[in-house]
């Protein structure tokens, strides 16, 4: 691998390599300090993230490397009308590894063909996010102990939110999973992932417009924001935003080892009250977003510890 552009890139048995060396970089930390040391890190970032950004951030610092970037458009020189393939181009000569999040899909693969420098897509629009993929994997192998055999809710933008359709490519290629799909009508997965990815992979799914009536069923419940940046009219926004909110009165007939997770960030889908809820998953599903990353740059730089 040498770019990470789509969760494609990455066969099931490198996904395991990587969630194995988190798992070893989570109880070990002190043996991976050094491993990046004067390696530099850059993190391009033409559209606002918190979590995709700092935890890459923090992960190349504590594994000892150095870190650059910026974290808004208006802050680089695309404020100034100069192309992607230019900014990636001068950046491979400050740094060995770039991390990428732009708004236009398919913006980190058009860097990946200029460049030698590794490029991490870290979110194209309403496209992939193949590390927060990673970080859901993860998270759900050390929840639940295993990666298949579950049947997975997907609730919120399924139609805007990249996490989502990241993690259904990636999921169906596990034994016995299932989809099952929370959103109202004008939010519904887009037919290219329901034909290209699910039905050609014969993946059991169904598509249901309400949580109560699924609930039990489900052993993952993965939430969502509903994009607002991604919408063309404000209206249908205000309209859509609280379709579903996630509170303790829908938990009550749900699984006793229910795993909650989101990627983040939250505005009202979950209620507060859940989050102490010991299902409630999705702020260690955060936290294993550092260590992930951080076997991701190991990996990619080929650094060992
Ligand atoms: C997600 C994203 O950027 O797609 N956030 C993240 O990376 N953790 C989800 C979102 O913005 O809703």
């Amino acid at each position: 691998m040498k770019h990470l552009i789509d969760p494609m890139d990455l066969t099931v048995e490198e996904i395991d390599q990587l969630i194995a060396l988190a798992g070893d970089i989570l109880v070990d930390k002190t043996k991976y300090q050094e491993v990046c040391k004067h390696k530099s890190l850059a993190t391009l970032f033409f559209e606002p993230s918190t979590r995709t950004r700092l935890s890459f951030e923090a992960a190349m610092l504590e594994l000892g490397g150095n870190v650059l970037g910026f974290s808004s458009a208006n802050s680089s020189s695309a404020a100034k009308g100069e192309s992607v393939s230019d900014t990636v181009r001068v950046v491979s000569g400050y740094a060995d590894i770039i991390a990428m999040r732009h708004p236009k899909e398919g913006a980190p693969f058009v860097a990946s063909q200029k460049v030698d420098t590794p490029i991490i897509n870290a979110g194209d629009g309403g496209h992939n996010h193949p590390t927060q993929t990673l970080t859901d994997l993860m998270t759900i192998s050390q929840e639940k102990g295993h990666l298949d055999n579950l049947t997975v809710g997907l609730c919120g933008d399924l139609k805007f939110g990249r996490t989502v359709h990241s993690l259904i490519k990636a999921m169906t290629r596990y034994k016995n999973v299932k989809f099952v799909m929370i959103s109202p009508e004008e939010l519904r997965l887009p037919d290219y992932i329901i034909k290209d990815v699910i039905e050609k992979n014969n993946v059991e799914y169904k598509e249901v417009r309400s949580m109560d009536e699924v609930m039990p069923e489900l052993d993952i419940l993965y939430m969502t924001r509903v994009q607002k940046e991604r919408f063309f009219n404000e209206q249908d926004y205000i309209r859509l935003k609280d379709s579903f909110i996630l509170d303790e009165e829908k938990l009550i007939n749900a699984k006793k080892d229910l795993c909650i997770m989101h990627p983040l960030p939250r505005v009202n889908e979950i209620s507060t009250k859940v989050d102490d809820d010991p299902r409630a998953c999705y702020f260690k599903q955060a936290r294993y977003g550092k260590f992930i990353r951080m076997a991701l740059i190991m990996t990619m730089l080929g650094v060992n510890a």
